[in-house]
């Protein structure tokens, strides 16, 4: 079974640096591809409310023989639940259908700044966090201002910070103010969703070079430079591959031909523009 590093999160939790991702996964498929990884060797599972999973990524981790405390799970409260009281029973609810009495980790999914609860709802996660249901808490989607604002509003620094990140479009920005705060950055779409990463000629190139496939060389770039990276397949076969990336070791030169891919291309919404009724 491969042996997935861990990272140590600034709260001196352990988050395991590869992960599964469930991102528009019907429920039942989730069950049965969450049932895949956890026999395969993934210990991170990466759910949110929005993706209407919850509920069959707990049937899969309740029935593994995997204990619940050898699992990673997090969460993610959805823009419509943001401000104090409804990110409460939000929370609530997630772990009723979750089926557990704890997540590892906590995010605010989207900052949502237009509507500006996203101080007052970093405060909600920080109480949740004292009642110990969540171990550790965090956001996604955060850019440098709105990290910059919880910080000095609350004082409370998140351990990490789910952000799209893939070769073409690398966040140097924020992984620099991660670096700073030592916040972890979890990338979303490692493998760029589908956006042509996975075809591109250089990639094709490392891939071969290396003796593997070209989803393994991204992924394995992705743990060279650090990232948490929780790539999403329902494929039986893919799962298996991607978790494998873990063994590939990049030369330099490779890890640097994949740096060279850049060009700013986000996939996904800017979170400055996202705002709560958005999406329903
Ligand atoms: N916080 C946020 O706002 C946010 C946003 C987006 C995603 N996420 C999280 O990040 C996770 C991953 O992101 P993602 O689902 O957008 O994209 P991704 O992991 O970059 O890519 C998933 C796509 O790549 C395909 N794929 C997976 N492994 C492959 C392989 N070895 N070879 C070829 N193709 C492969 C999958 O196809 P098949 O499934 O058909 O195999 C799927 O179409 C999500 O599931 C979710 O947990 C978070």
């Amino acid at each position: 079974m491969p042996n997935v590093p861990d990272i140590t999160l600034r709260d001196g939790a352990t988050i395991p640096q590869l992960g599964f991702g469930v991102w528009q996964v019907e429920d039942d498929v989730a069950e049965t591809a969450v049932a895949q990884a956890l026999s395969d060797g993934y210990r991170l599972i990466d759910t949110a409310r929005i993706y209407g999973n919850e509920e069959g990524v707990g049937r899969a981790i309740a029935a593994s023989d995997v204990a619940r405390e050898d699992v990673y799970l997090t969460t993610k409260l959805w823009n419509k639940d943001q401000g104090r009281d409804k990110a409460l029973r939000a929370f609530d609810a997630s772990l009723e259908r979750l089926g557990t009495d704890y997540v590892d980790l906590y995010l605010i999914h989207w900052p949502c700044p237009k509507d500006d609860l996203y101080v007052e709802t970093w405060k909600a996660l920080i109480e949740i966090r004292a009642s110990g249901r969540a171990k550790s808490i965090g956001v996604s989607n955060f850019l440098p201002h709105h990290l910059q604002r919880i910080i000095d509003e609350t004082g409370e620094i998140p351990v990490l910070n789910q952000i799209e990140l893939h070769p073409y479009h690398q966040r140097a920005d924020l992984r620099e103010l991660h670096h700073q705060y030592d916040i972890a950055t979890e990338a979303w779409s490692p493998l760029s969703s589908g956006h042509g990463l996975l075809d591109d000629e250089v990639v094709a190139a490392v891939a071969q070079e290396a003796g593997v496939t070209p989803a393994q060389a991204v992924l394995a770039w992705h743990l060279a430079i650090g990232n948490v990276v929780i790539p999403k397949s329902v494929t039986p076969e893919r799962i298996t591959e991607n978790l494998a990336a873990v063994d590939v070791e990049l030369t330099p030169d490779q890890i640097a031909a994949i740096s060279g891919l850049e060009r700013g291309a986000a996939t996904g919404a800017n979170p400055d523009e996202v705002y709560i009724d958005l999406w329903g």
